[in-house]
């Protein structure tokens, strides 16, 4: 059994390539191993949030989590800012990163670029998701392709500590899934799906009606030719669409290409609206449950105290062999 860690920012709904990416793997990986699923309240901040909706956001995506399929009995579910530990080993990480090293983070140079003011959070938040996942020794960390380098950052910071310090922290393990890891924009084949896309019809939420989702589909930018063919290089926009069908369907892409073989991309989307649609209609009505229920507060406070108590342990030995005398 591993350690399993992952989290995801209240900052906006969640999309469709948020689930295939990242949640649908954290389903699946709780069955076989120890898992923290987070809500990263402390990482959304980093660019300014209105306090309701950061509230607002926060519970929903914790309730999305649940609907999803993770189960709070086995695996923890929380929220960032209730363990106190990551702020405060998040600190300490940043004394041990490289301004260089956080300069070359093509995130940070995204979310940057073309801002007046940026803030230093925005700039010291690998350290901070550093001190995320080795709070908890994390073993295997579940993301999609944009995170590939802040885990390789990760690793760095361990092996660092463990240089100067002693063995101590695990190297954590990215788990990236092969298709899926990075689910195009539905009005632009060459960028990712975003949640902070101004355009909506850009992304499927995964709270969007099933009538949203098919309009969304039936107006999806298609490549030009007919043929539905896997050929990300020269037809991404079609391939994004066979990677979605086969995520959503449980469908081989060997087997969606026979499927369609001589046929309309008309036809294959209006197909593929009802299998996202089939995937998140059962979701959505979990979701809705979830929410009614209250159950979210205790939930997310179980979940917190769980992982307090792993989180605090780490801590300490950190502290101690840096050299902070204990408070007694
Ligand atoms: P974020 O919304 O940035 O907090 O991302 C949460 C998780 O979803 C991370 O593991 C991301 O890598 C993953 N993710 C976000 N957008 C996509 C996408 N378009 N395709 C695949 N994974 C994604
Ligand atoms: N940086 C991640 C994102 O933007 C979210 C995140 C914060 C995370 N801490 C983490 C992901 C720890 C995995 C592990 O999507």
């Amino acid at each position: 059994m591993k350690k399993v860690l992952s989290g995801i920012q209240p900052s906006g709904s969640l999309t469709l390539g948020n689930y295939i990416g990242a949640m649908k793997n954290f389903v699946k990986l709780q069955e076989e191993h120890q898992c923290y699923f987070m809500v990263v309240d402390l990482h959304a901040v980093t660019v300014p949030q209105e306090p309701a909706s950061l509230r607002e956001q926060s519970e929903a995506v914790a309730a999305l989590f649940i609907a999803a399929g993770i189960d709070p009995a086995r695996s923890n579910v929380y929220l960032q800012s209730h363990v106190p530990q990551h702020a405060e080993l998040g600190w300490l990480m940043t004394t041990l990163t490289a301004m260089g090293e956080l300069e070359r983070m093509t995130q940070f140079k995204d979310k940057s670029s073309g801002k007046d003011t940026v803030g230093a959070g925005l700039f010291v938040y690998p350290a901070l998701m550093a001190a995320d996942i080795l709070v908890y020794n994390a073993d295997l960390v579940p993301v999609g392709e944009d995170q590939k380098q802040h885990l390789e950052l990760t690793r760095d910071l361990a092996g660092r500590f463990n240089h100067r310090y002693g063995e101590f922290f695990t190297i954590p393990e990215p788990y990236i899934p092969k298709v899926g890891a990075r689910i195009m924009s539905l009005d632009d084949g060459r960028k990712k799906m975003s949640k902070s896309n101004p355009n909506a019809g850009s992304y499927i939420a995964l709270l969007d009606s099933p009538d949203v989702i098919r309009k969304k589909i039936s107006r999806a930018t298609t490549d030009s030719g007919r043929e539905i063919v896997y050929d990300p290089a020269n037809k991404p926009e079609v391939s994004n669409l066979m990677s979605i069908y086969s995520e959503c369907s449980g469908l081989s892409l060997a087997e969606i290409t026979e499927r369609y073989e001589g046929q309309m991309y008309g036809g294959f989307k209006k197909d593929l609206a009802e299998v996202v649609v089939a995937t998140l209609e059962p979701i959505q009505e979990r979701y809705r449950e979830i929410r009614s229920s209250g159950a979210i507060t205790d939930i997310l406070a179980s979940g917190a105290e769980r992982a307090r108590a792993v989180a605090s342990v780490t801590l300490a030995g950190v502290k101690d062999r840096m050299g902070f005398l204990p408070a007694r």
